[in-house]
């Protein structure tokens, strides 16, 4: 393809881009497509001959838009969303004409320094300690391994990145028993093993228990264990819930342990003061996570992640063969030493369109406005007969189940939620998850998508409802 080509397709894709993006409600949300669907469709072997990019891009549309599930539907209620955003999605455009690899200063000045721009804008809105320097992740997983990383370095005076731990005391992780997944897997690749993650008690608000988390720090020193890290949530996936803070801050104080917060999905609310105001004890953080391209309307992938002290981690993980010597800017940092992979994408500019074109007052408002209508959910579900809700609007979530008898099993009741929930997403309209809460099915209702208004979630729910009820219900 020559160059007056791809400008053609691309102006042909971009008329495209937009179409999708105002008729995006019309798809089903998940995808209706059957496993190996998609994939009975693609040839086996890989043309030896050149195809016409009008060819291409008509399997596309036939191919594979009917096995994607639509994650910038207003009605796409499920997981976490991985919203976006016009000004990202052109930036991303540039990003990839440019096809930049950032991972020195030198391969790409620009991309260094305004990730040292936009993390620090970004440190601002949060309200986050002013010591802490900022980094782009791929992924909130790979912020929580290199919070590991350091941590584990640091506990162990720099013997975990030199020697590893063979021969050694265990090196202890600590995190709630609704911390997300990514911790154990963390301290799987990092070689701390899944049998040293301590999953820690929660209490009623679903936040760890600091009783329960200090008692389990005394028994591991008094085995000769060493506790390296504590990993806190704020806004778990299961239910939103939050750790609570100020007091594991202190325990990780005064107990010397590395305090590492993943705020992935929630963190991006704190740019609202009212919410910011709900993070006490950030002062004991030594690391901290959240991820732009869950609530912050700028494409996936795209993490923040901030350390205190980053030469705990490119202590560890700083390397510089001969091929990769280079003369640094020394105005910011080498991001390479930062993260697992040594090459970059040319995350920066996105997270720049994003801030500059809504700018922190209107980033501020679309999250207020989430935040308002996952109480207005709260309103009518409490209102509808047969519902329970769960758990209460925590940010933009919440959880529910139907029970319409309270006669009913318990079994019987995680059944027909099961029904429900997949009675609903196989209809297309709305896309949902679920979590099991106190022993029981619920399902979690997210709202965060870019283009969802209160229209969205009214009929959300209405169809919720006027499902149930027309579900066929086990004999009590
Ligand atoms: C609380 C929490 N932490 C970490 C993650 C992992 O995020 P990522 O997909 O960016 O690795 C998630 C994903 O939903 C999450 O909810």
């Amino acid at each position: 393809m020559d160059i007056d080509e791809f400008r053609v397709h691309a102006h042909t894709f971009a008329d495209w881009m937009a179409d999708y993006l105002t008729s995006v409600e019309q798809y089903p949300v998940r995808s209706q497509v059957k496993p190996g669907e998609v994939l009975a469709q693609l040839p086996v072997s890989c043309p030896e001959a050149s195809e016409s990019m009008d060819a291409i891009f008509a399997d596309f549309k036939s191919t594979i838009m009917p096995g994607i599930t639509h994650w910038q539907h207003p009605k796409f209620f499920a997981y976490f969303t991985a919203n976006s955003s016009p000004p990202s999605v052109l930036a991303e455009m540039l990003t990839a004409t440019l096809g930049a690899q950032c991972m020195l200063w030198e391969t790409s000045p620009a991309a260094t320094e305004l990730e040292a721009r936009v993390t620090d804008w970004l440190r601002t809105l949060l309200d986050l300690p002013a010591e802490f320097v900022g980094s782009i992740q791929d992924s909130a997983s790979a912020a929580t391994l290199c919070a590991l990383i350091a941590a584990c370095n640091k506990a162990t005076a720099g013997r975990f990145a030199r020697a590893g731990l063979a021969g050694g005391p265990p090196l202890i992780v600590y995190a709630s028993t609704e911390a997300h997944s990514s911790v154990e897997k963390g301290a799987r690749i990092a070689g701390i093993g899944a049998d040293n993650v301590r999953k820690i008690p929660t209490r009623d608000d679903d936040g760890m228990d600091p009783d329960a988390l200090l008692e389990a720090i005394r028994q591991d020193r008094a085995a000769g264990r060493v506790p390296a890290c504590i990993v806190t949530c704020f806004g778990t996936t299961g239910v939103g819930a939050c750790d609570p803070l100020r007091q594991i801050g202190t325990i990780a104080h005064e107990q010397d342990i590395h305090l590492h917060v993943d705020a992935a999905w929630a963190g991006s609310a704190l740019i609202v003061p009212e919410v910011r105001a709900q993070l006490t004890g950030i002062e004991h953080a030594d690391s901290f996570v959240f991820n732009p391209h869950k609530w912050l309307f700028t494409n996936f992938d795209c993490s923040v992640f901030y350390m205190r002290d980053p030469s705990a981690l490119t202590g560890a993980l700083s390397l510089t063969p001969v091929y990769l010597e280079s003369k640094n800017s020394k105005q910011a940092p080498e991001y390479r030493d930062w993260s697992v992979a040594l090459g970059r994408r040319f995350r920066a500019l996105k997270l720049w369109f994003v801030l500059r074109s809504y700018g922190a007052e209107g980033l501020r408002q679309k999250i207020r406005d989430h935040l308002a209508w996952t109480e207005g959910l709260a309103d009518l579900i409490r209102r509808t007969p047969g519902f329970e809700l769960t758990t209460p609007p925590r940010f933009a979530m919440l959880s529910f189940r139907y029970a319409p008898d309270p006669r009913m099993e318990a079994t019987a009741i995680n059944d027909l939620n099961e029904r429900l929930l997949r009675q609903l997403n196989d209809g297309g309209t709305l896309y949902l998850t679920k979590t099991h809460y106190r022993g029981g099915v619920v399902i979690r209702f997210v709202i965060g998508q870019t283009y969802t208004t209160w229209r969205h979630v009214q009929e959300g729910w209405e169809l919720i409802r006027t499902t149930a009820g027309a579900l066929q219900q086990p004999a009590s």
